[in-house]
């Protein structure tokens, strides 16, 4: 076994480890397994492997409850050995998300910020276990986390028993980047009291006692972070038209010279957007965020970026690298808290962030569906989309204008599902153009909608649609056709497109 026992400064907490075959035995069917984790960073690897393969010769499930999504040690693993029974509150796996889709899991997808009080106010069951990953473990029983945070504190407060996994592929170096508070609930709870994106309000470790602790596992599986693509014409164009749009909003005194603390959701199009703030003449940002991504890797080495504030550090395996060989340079600028924080909407709106995220559509009105595909088949969830975007002072959403070749178009006559509502949404942003919904009421919306981020192949017809719309209904407030609203949908189902 992985010699941790410099890892662990409790001499007595040195004879609760064991080997994550052991660990593994003891989870039972059903039991709620509350673990630590947010994107591919700092998720339980060894103890979910050995509980997969310990279901393959014993099948049941168990339910998980995470950060957001994890690696494919988690969830992958267990998916395939049909090990997941229930799934919260976010994720983004391939075959979770066929499990989701064919009705063998059950998924229950949450606003990140709400999905630590959702377990505490006990909606859910109890806490059975968590299992949470750690770079140490303190004298006091105390978890150092390592790269991301989640909802790992909060539930190892709700948690009898907690089963840590000490990572020894994570450097030291990461204690003191962390900014642990959990708030108290209603009716006790007090404010947030995050006035700058760089306030820390809590501690560096997870609290724990050595008691709760009932096993302690070694792990040197690293985070199984990804590549990003190259950033493609689209994105840039939208980077483009992002930086042009801000740069106007502070000429006209809406905004300081630094900008407002920045807020970018995962992917490439979120990359490729802040590599657009490296090459600008942008200083001293700020982020106030879910995920650090690499992006903000290069903004601190372009000497840009006073802090970036997240729940997790997730860049590609190249980022990663380039972040261990100097981590101490990183994490003056870093700091990881909890998602309950990170995704506040109280700290949100107060900051007055700018939300930067990807749509999969939007209609004419400006309303967005970040996770339905057709309606009805979930991608990956709504993430902390929500808790950004209703309460960012600004609120942006990307997305390519068509989809799959040309044969969608990502604005359509209505949403076939609504994450987003019109009221949350400021300004639509595709390679096309971008559209600044601020004050306008929805018909006028929609003619800027149409014109400036249609793609010119579906602009012809949603123009039509919309003066039909607006004809048959004698000029409703939001006209539309309702028998045909989703019918560009259902062409797609029908024809494979919606041309
Ligand atoms: N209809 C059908 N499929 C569509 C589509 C549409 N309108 N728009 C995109 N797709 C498909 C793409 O073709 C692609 O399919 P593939 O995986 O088979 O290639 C897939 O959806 C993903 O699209 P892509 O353009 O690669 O988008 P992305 O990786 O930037 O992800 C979201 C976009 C919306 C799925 C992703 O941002 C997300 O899950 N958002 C919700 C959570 C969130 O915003 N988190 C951050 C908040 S802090």
């Amino acid at each position: 076994m992985i010699d941790i026992s410099d890892r662990v400064r409790n001499k007595d907490l040195q004879s609760k480890i064991v080997s994550a075959e052991e660990a593994a035995a003891f989870f039972k069917p059903g039991m709620n397994v509350a673990c630590s984790g947010f994107t591919a960073s700092a998720y339980p690897k060894a103890v979910p492997l050995a509980l997969a393969e310990r279901m393959k010769k014993d099948p049941f499930t168990v339910n998980i409850w995470t950060g957001a999504s994890t690696g494919p040690e988690l969830d992958d693993a267990l998916a395939q050995v049909h090990g997941i029974g229930k799934r919260l509150p976010y994720q983004t796996d391939k075959t979770l998300r066929s499990e989701i889709n064919d009705g063998s899991v059950n998924y229950c997808d949450l606003h990140l910020s709400e999905s630590a009080q959702l377990g505490r106010y006990g909606y859910l069951g109890k806490v059975d276990v968590a299992l949470v990953e750690a770079c140490a473990i303190t004298e006091e029983g105390n978890i150092i986390p390592t790269t991301s945070l989640g909802n790992a504190a909060s539930y190892v407060q709700q948690a009898d028993k907690v089963i840590v996994e000490v990572n020894t592929t994570q450097p030291l170096d990461l204690e003191g980047m962390h900014d642990v508070y959990v708030p108290l609930d209603p009716p006790e709870r007090q404010p947030i009291p995050i006035v700058k994106a760089s306030d820390r309000i809590g501690t560096q470790y997870i609290p724990c006692t050595p008691d709760k602790i009932l096993y302690i596992v070694p792990c040197d599986i690293p985070d199984h972070t990804r590549d990003l693509k190259p950033i493609d014409e689209n994105s840039k164009k939208m980077s483009e038209l992002t930086l042009d749009f801000l740069a106007k909003e502070v000429k006209a005194g809406r905004m300081p010279k630094n900008l407002l603390p920045l807020q970018s959701g995962v992917g490439n199009v979120a990359n490729a957007v802040m590599a657009g703030f490296v090459d600008s003449e942008l200083e001293n940002l700020s982020v106030y965020t879910e995920v650090i991504q690499d992006g903000m890797l290069d903004l601190i080495d372009a000497g840009k970026l006073t802090i970036a504030s997240g729940t997790a550090f997730s860049p590609s395996p190249a980022g990663m690298k380039r972040f261990y060989s100097d981590v101490p340079k990183y994490k003056k600028h870093l700091l990881i808290r909890p998602e309950e924080i990170s995704n506040s909407p109280e700290v949100v709106r107060r900051l007055g962030v700018i939300a930067m995220n990807t749509a999969i559509e939007a209609d004419i009105y400006g309303n967005v569906n970040s996770t339905h595909i057709t309606g009805t088949k979930m991608m990956n969830g709504i993430g902390g989309s929500g808790d950004f975007a209703r309460n960012a002072y600004l609120t942006i959403f990307y997305t390519p204008s068509v989809a799959k070749d040309g044969k969608i178009s990502s604005i359509v006559p209505m949403c076939s599902h609504i994450d987003h509502t019109e009221h949350d949404v400021d300004i639509i942003i595709t390679e096309q153009g971008i559209a600044d919904l601020r004050g306008l009421a929805p018909r006028e919306r929609a003619e800027v909608i149409i014109n400036n981020c249609a793609h010119p192949d579906y602009r012809p017809m949603l123009l039509d649609y919309f003066k039909r719309a607006t004809e048959s209904t004698k000029h409703a407030h939001t006209p539309h056709i309702i028998s045909e609203a989703l019918s560009w949908h259902q062409r797609f189902i029908e024809t494979g497109s919606m041309k």
